[in-house]
């Protein structure tokens, strides 16, 4: 091996070597982590049944939690609950408040915003602002053990 032939053969070796740690600093994390938020309750990734409806949870965590939660369901975020006027009946709502996107809890009566106090009645509707728009409402039923939900 004559000198250029070295100093080509190091060039290539150098290269090799220095070319998959050179990706890898570049690359970073493809996904950032996930985070739970404090609401979120549901605990089932079931598909979408043929009607639209997608299980968020069982009645069980439902009775137990008094509402069921989730910032990703089909989409949107949810928060299902029992009417409190008949409990056989089930409300969801999209969860994130019409004033400026907060997230809204279920109180045992009303939709309540955390963030400006906003509340909204078991309807969707403003019940007192600062928001100005009602929470989009969503169909919601109970099949088995199961709560369905269709966005
Ligand atoms: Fe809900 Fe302001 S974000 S009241």
């Amino acid at each position: 091996m004559n000198r250029r032939e070295f100093v080509n053969w190091m060039g290539v070796g150098a290269l090799a070597t220095s070319l998959p740690v050179a990706l890898a600093a570049c690359g970073g994390t493809a996904e950032a982590p996930v985070e739970e938020t404090a609401d979120e309750t549901a605990t089932t990734d079931a598909a979408p049944t043929e009607d639209g409806f997608e299980a968020i949870g069982t009645v069980a965590e439902l009775d137990e939690a008094g509402a069921l939660a989730s910032s990703n369901f089909q989409g949107t975020q949810v928060v299902v609950t029992r009417s409190p006027d008949n409990p056989d009946t089930l409300i969801a709502v999209d969860s994130l408040c019409t004033h400026q996107g907060c997230t809204v809890d279920w109180d045992g009566s009303a939709f309540a915003c955390p963030c400006h106090a906003s509340m909204f009645s078991t309807d969707g509707t403003v019940a007192s602002g600062p928001a100005s728009s009602p929470l989009p409402v969503y169909e919601a039923k109970i099949e088995g053990d199961q709560v369905l939900v269709r966005v």
